[in-house]
Order: structure tokens, then C-alpha cells, then sequence
């Protein structure tokens, strides 16, 4: 009896201790604030080479608190690499392009670059704005494509700010294209801004001003593989567009001018569908300005890709009344990108955000005009996730 009493007072007296202790450590982690660090947005700056003509070419490396890395030079405005975790948290660069400055000289179709002044085709390098013709430099067959011979994409852009916050790292580049240049008419003061931000999006923000009427179109042409650069073809990615409408083109590549439904051909992106299931029915595969639903300026759903093996999924947004889905058909395994790669038939595709092709020639296609005092706005978000 005397045992159990003193047995039940040792046990009192342990719990008591316990008890405390158990307090003191709540009281302790209350007043002490956890100390785990907590990861930042960051950038990173190195020089990255020079030009054939001595011009000072850097790169940035903007990191998010998930890993997320994209890397941006000045030359060109080009989306150099940007690295995302498949399913199972693993990295991988999921843009084409090349190891080192050097193969950005080289001639290559635009990857990962800024286009301008005006993306895509304008028929016969012509149009006429307040009653006057211009004549572009014509560099695909008889029409001008992406901006010219030497376009945006070939140029060193200013370094106007370099800012990492709390939620967003984010690098900002002008660029003063000259009255006349490439043919087009005013003095062009644009800028373009990378932002990646900590929920895993890469937004891209386009400015321009000028001083005479004008046209505008600028957009990103990054060669996407989300399994992964130079892992092999596209053609199982899933792809939804949101248009079901299109631009039909000529053997040229220049739009008839007709809006066409998309309902019941091997255009038809509106429900996800691999790209390879019916490209041999679209004639030199895709390379087609989609009507995007959400019309002009309002940031709209414009395309989801997933990639089944990796789980890999990019969502795009943005402020433009159409895209380019371009599935890489010119790639001929002739450029041998990072790594050495060689980037074969269809080991990349683009979605270049944009107004329609040919717009200055077409009345009945949203305005690509630009006149002094007005600004030129566009956004484009690139969204990250995983399934
Ligand atoms: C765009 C065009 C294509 C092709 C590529 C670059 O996507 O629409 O026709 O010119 O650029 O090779």
C-alpha cells in the first residue's frame, strides 16, 4: 500500500517536471520566433562576352525562392535559359538555345530573342500608314519577317534597371530604334522588361513610345521542350489553345486575311491535344496566328502546354488578340544548341504572343498603329506548375 502511494507521488511529481519543461519550451518557441531562413528572390550579374563590334554583353541570372532560375543578356533582349522542376523536383532548361555568347552570332531562327519593331510577316515588306507607302527590308522571300535583317533580336539592348524585391526579381532593357531604320518610319523608344516572381511566373512587360505614327509588335520567340532542351521532339505535348478561330496564310506564310473557324480540322487546340497527333494533316506542319479569345487588352488564358513525362506545365497570359503556334518545322538538326544538342524536326515550338501577321495590310485585323503621344503596353505571363 505504502509502495503504490509513494509510486503515485513519483508519478505526480515526474509529470509536474514534465509539465513544466513541456511550458517552458512553448514559452521559449513563442518568445524566440523561428529563425529558419527564409529564401529570396535574387540576381546574379556576369559579363557574358562582346559583340563582333566591341559592344559589353552581360547576363543576369534571376532566382526565385523555389528554384527557379531564368537567365537574360542584353543582347537581343534574349531569354538565354530557364531552368523548372518536373514532377519529382527535378531541374531542367526547357528554352533551346546556345552555351555561349558566340552562338547567338551565328544564324539561328530567333531563339529565345525579342522581336521587333514588328513580329511576324508583313506581305511584301509593304504598307501604307496616313497615306504614305513604306517599303521594309525584305529578308523571307519577297516579305519581311521579324523585324528586318537586323532587328531587335541582333541589337545590344540599355540596362535601364536591375531590382530584386521580396516577391519578384526583375531586369529592365530599352532599346532606341531609329527613324528609317529597317524602313519603319519614327524614332522608336521601347522597353522590355523580365520579371520572375516567387509563384514560379516569368511575366514579360513591352513598352514603346513614338515621335510619328508608326507600327508596333514586339514578342518573345523562345523555342520551348518542357521535358527539356534537346530532349527530343515536341510532338507529345499537350497544347490548348484558347481561340477557335485562326488566320488562314498563302504558300508565303502571309494571312489571307480570312478569320476561320477552327471546329473540326487539325487546328482545333481548344480541348488539350498532343501537337503530333495531326500535323502531318496541316501542310509544312504548324505555323499559325490563332484569334485568341480574350481580344485585345485584358490578360487572358491564351495556352496551356503539359508534357506527360515530366508533368511539366506552362500556362500562358496575356494582353495580345493573338498567338503564333509555330511547332519548330525549320529545325533540321543542323545548329547544335547547348550541350551540343543537335535540334532536329520539331524539337521545339514557340508561342509568340502578338498581333496578327500582316496587320498593317489588313483593315479588318486589330490596329498595330502607333501614334506620338500614345504608349504601346503588352504583357505576356508564362505560368510554372507541375502535374
Ligand atoms: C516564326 C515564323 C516561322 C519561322 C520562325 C523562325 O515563328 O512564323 O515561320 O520564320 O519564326 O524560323
Amino acid at each position: 500500500m505504502r509502495t503504490r502511494i509513494l509510486l503515485n507521488l513519483v508519478l505526480a511529481v515526474t509529470a509536474i517536471i514534465v509539465f513544466g519543461c513541456e511550458k517552458k519550451k512553448n514559452i521559449a518557441a513563442a518568445e524566440k520566433p523561428e529563425v529558419k531562413e527564409k529564401k529570396k528572390m535574387s540576381i546574379t550579374k556576369e559579363s557574358y562576352g562582346k559583340t563582333p563590334d566591341n559592344q559589353t554583353v552581360v547576363l543576369y541570372t534571376l532566382t526565385n525562392p523555389n528554384g527557379l532560375k531564368a537567365r537574360v543578356m542584353n543582347y537581343g533582349a534574349i531569354l538565354v535559359s530557364l531552368e523548372t522542376p518536373d514532377r519529382d523536383g527535378n531541374f531542367a532548361d526547357i528554352i533551346l538555345g546556345f552555351d555561349t555568347l558566340d552562338g547567338y552570332f551565328t544564324e539561328h531562327p530567333y531563339f529565345g530573342v525579342i522581336v521587333g519593331r514588328y513580329a511576324n510577316r508583313i506581305g511584301k515588306g509593304r504598307f501604307m500608314l496616313d497615306g504614305v507607302e513604306y517599303k521594309l527590308a525584305t529578308n523571307n522571300g519577297p516579305n519581311h519577317l521579324h523585324g528586318g535583317v537586323k532587328g531587335f533580336d541582333k541589337v545590344v539592348w540599355k540596362v535601364e534597371n536591375v531590382k530584386a524585391k521580396d516577391d519578384t526579381a526583375m531586369v529592365k532593357l530599352s532599346y532606341f530604334s531609329k527613324d528609317g531604320q529597317e524602313g519603319y518610319p519614327g524614332n522608336l523608344n521601347c522597353s522590355v522588361t523580365y520579371t520572375l516572381t516567387k509563384d514560379n511566373e516569368l511575366r514579360i512587360d513591352y513598352e514603346a513610345t513614338t515621335d510619328k505614327t508608326t507600327i508596333v509588335n514586339l514578342t518573345n520567340h523562345a523555342y520551348w521542350n518542357l521535358a527539356g532542351q534537346g530532349s527530343g521532339d515536341i510532338l507529345g505535348h499537350e497544347l490548348m489553345l484558347n481561340a477557335d478561330k485562326y488566320t488562314p496564310v498563302d504558300e508565303g506564310l502571309i494571312p489571307t486575311g480570312e478569320i476561320k473557324e477552327v471546329k473540326d480540322s487539325p487546328m482545333d487546340f481548344t480541348k488539350p491535344t498532343t501537337i503530333g497527333s495531326r500535323i502531318d494533316q496541316v501542310t509544312g506542319g504548324y505555323d499559325h496566328n490563332y484569334v485568341l479569345k480574350g481580344g485585345v487588352g485584358k490578360l487572358t488564358l491564351a495556352a496551356r502546354v503539359y508534357e506527360p513525362t515530366t508533368g511539366r506545365v506552362m500556362e500562358i497570359t496575356t494582353v495580345e488578340p493573338g498567338i503564333q503556334f509555330y511547332s519548330g518545322n525549320f529545325l533540321d538538326g543542323t545548329i547544335a544548341g547547348k550541350s551540343g544538342k543537335a535540334y532536329k524536326k520539331h524539337y521545339g515550338f514557340c508561342l509568340e504572343t502578338q498581333h496578327y501577321p500582316d496587320s498593317p495590310n489588313k483593315p479588318n485585323f486589330p490596329s498595330v498603329v502607333l501614334k506620338p503621344g500614345e504608349k504601346y503596353n503588352s504583357v505576356t505571363v508564362h505560368k510554372f506548375s507541375t502535374k
